[in-house]
């Protein structure tokens, strides 16, 4: 079949109603573009649990904060529909910024709790709100059954799933496990970035979650570590990586993202890392 752009939001709308009317089901993959493996993989989860699949292609500038990089965020529509067509996608959803915000917008969405100030929440402070903003229009405008999101975004998939929760959204939120090159760092748009010498060095972020894996599959049975012990692991090994300038590394709670000092089964490991000028995150539960 193939693919289908829609650039209005009566376009995708009726689109997914027909398949609907049709006992279809619809699965959605929210993107800002730039399409890696990481996304495909998306794709793929939603290819295979539902009978038609939307991406949708928006870089949200309700989520940049004005010293970010949304001018300068990655953008190949023509690369990005061949990779979505090459895993099955059926339609794409790439409105314009007027499409979504028209002069008179001015409604939000936010989640009124702790977990959006935790994490990357402490210096992007109304990023969470762009994302709930966005992410609620999108689940509005597609009508999908079930939405796939990263797990290599642990803080936004947590948002993303209170968000639905609280607010009583009819769609299913799936998390999809972290895609890796390689040398294990995490497949991002934002890798594109970096330069050779960065690229390399980048590999310091996987290196601390080996590391700090490790130490917790050491603890004896029926022992606890802190977490004090663990972040130091992962400190220590990306402080070894001149390049790498730690924002954070932190413990949390993996449903509340409020820090905790043990290490327990469910527990997030969380950390944002700049190397040179780019910011990257990566994370893994216990
Ligand atoms: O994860 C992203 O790419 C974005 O935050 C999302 C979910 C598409 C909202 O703009």
């Amino acid at each position: 079949m193939k693919l289908i752009i829609a650039e209005t939001k009566k376009e995708a709308r009726e689109q997914v109603k027909e398949w609907h009317r049709q006992g279809l089901t619809v699965g959605l993959v929210p993107t800002m573009g730039a399409l890696h493996e990481g996304h495909a993989s998306l794709v793929d989860a939603a290819a295979k649990e539902c009978d038609r699949v939307v991406a949708s292609i928006f870089v949200n500038p309700t989520q940049f904060a004005a010293n970010e990089d949304l001018d300068k965020y990655p953008r190949d529509f023509d690369r990005d529909c061949r990779i979505l067509e090459g895993h099955g996608c059926h339609m794409v959803f790439h409105p314009e910024v007027a499409e979504m915000y028209p002069d008179e917008f001015c409604a939000a969405v936010d989640i009124e709790s702790e977990m959006t100030k935790q994490l990357c929440g402490k210096s992007r402070a109304t990023h969470f709100k762009g994302v709930c903003t966005v992410v609620s229009k999108l689940f509005n405008i597609v009508g999908a059954d079930k939405a796939y999101f990263g797990e290599k975004d642990a803080q936004q998939l947590a948002v993303i799933k209170t968000m639905a929760r609280d607010l009583d959204m009819d769609i299913e939120i799936v998390g999809c496990p972290t895609v890796r090159e390689e040398d294990g760092l995490a497949r991002s748009s934002r890798n594109t970035y970096l330069n050779a010498d960065e690229r390399k060095a980048a590999g310091v972020l996987y290196k601390g979650i080996v590391a700090a894996k490790d130490k917790i599959d050491r603890v004896p049975q029926g022992g606890i570590a802190t977490a004090e012990s663990i972040l130091e692991v992962m400190r220590d090994v990306i402080n070894t990586e001149p390049l790498a300038k730690i924002e954070y590394i932190e413990a949390v709670d993996g449903m509340t993202l409020l820090p905790v000092d043990e290490i327990k089964k469910g527990v997030l490991i969380a950390m944002a890392v700049h190397i040179g000028n780019t910011r990257l995150i990566d994370n893994f539960t216990v």
